[in-house]
């Protein structure tokens, strides 16, 4: 079993290198951001509870958070097998530590943290590009700047705590898909060693 957290900024390029990663490894992707936006688009109390954190570039609050957290990885113990990627999960300090608990109390543990690393303004960018056609409430220029904020105060602390636990693979993630890709697939033969 091989567990890793893909981290980064708001469009980063978490979701587009998870997709290879799934397909390299195998592995079971859980997107914090996607199991938030299907609620809203099924119209359930959590998902109109999401949608106004969401909207306005905030976090959800920690505890919430976390718990859903637990439920997926409950609901899908027979998929965990080959190992988890947690994209957009930890955003927190508090998060980060209620990961290691979560992954303890299941026999788990965090073989590596992929951190993708962009400047605002080509993160800004990709995201007003996608915002044309995406249909995000969060992909527009004032909230894109809310969720840089955000990221900037409460996630980027979370470099240096993993830098800490020696898990911090930095990978450069400007260059193209590909370029991106080869650099994570060493980081984790690395980490596998
Ligand atoms: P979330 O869904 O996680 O959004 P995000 O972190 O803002 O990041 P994105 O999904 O927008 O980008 P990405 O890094 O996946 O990049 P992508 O591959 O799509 O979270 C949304 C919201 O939910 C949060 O703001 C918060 O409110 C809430 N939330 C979620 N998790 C939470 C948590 N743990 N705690 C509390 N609240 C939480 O790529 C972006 C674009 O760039 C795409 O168009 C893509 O095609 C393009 N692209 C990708 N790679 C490249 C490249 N190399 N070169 C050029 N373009 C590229
Ligand atoms: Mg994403």
């Amino acid at each position: 079993m091989f567990n890793l957290v893909i981290f980064g900024g708001p469009g980063s390029g978490k979701g587009t290198q998870s997709d290879l990663l799934i397909e390299e490894y195998g592995l079971f992707h859980i997107s914090t951001g996607e199991v938030l936006r299907d609620q809203i688009n099924r119209g359930t109390e959590l998902g109109k509870i999401a949608d106004s954190f969401i909207s306005g570039g905030n976090l959800i609050p920690d505890d919430l958070m976390v718990s859903i957290l637990g439920k997926v990885l409950d609901e899908n113990t027979d998929k965990i097998a080959n190992g988890v990627i947690f994209d957009g999960f930890p955003r927190t300090i508090e998060q980060a530590k209620a990961l290691t608990t979560l992954l303890a109390d299941r026999n788990m543990k965090l073989n590596v943290v992929i951190g993708l690393e962009v400047n605002d303004e080509e993160l800004t960018a990709r995201l007003i590009k996608r915002g044309k056609d995406s249909g995000r409430s969060d992909d527009n220029e004032e909230t894109i700047k809310k969720r840089l904020q955000v990221y900037h105060n409460q996630t980027s602390p979370l470099r240096d705590f993993y830098v800490n636990e020696g898990l911090y693979a930095k990978i450069e993630g400007c260059g193209t898909i590909e370029e991106i890709f080869a650099n994570i697939k060493s980081a984790v033969a690395s980490a596998k060693k």
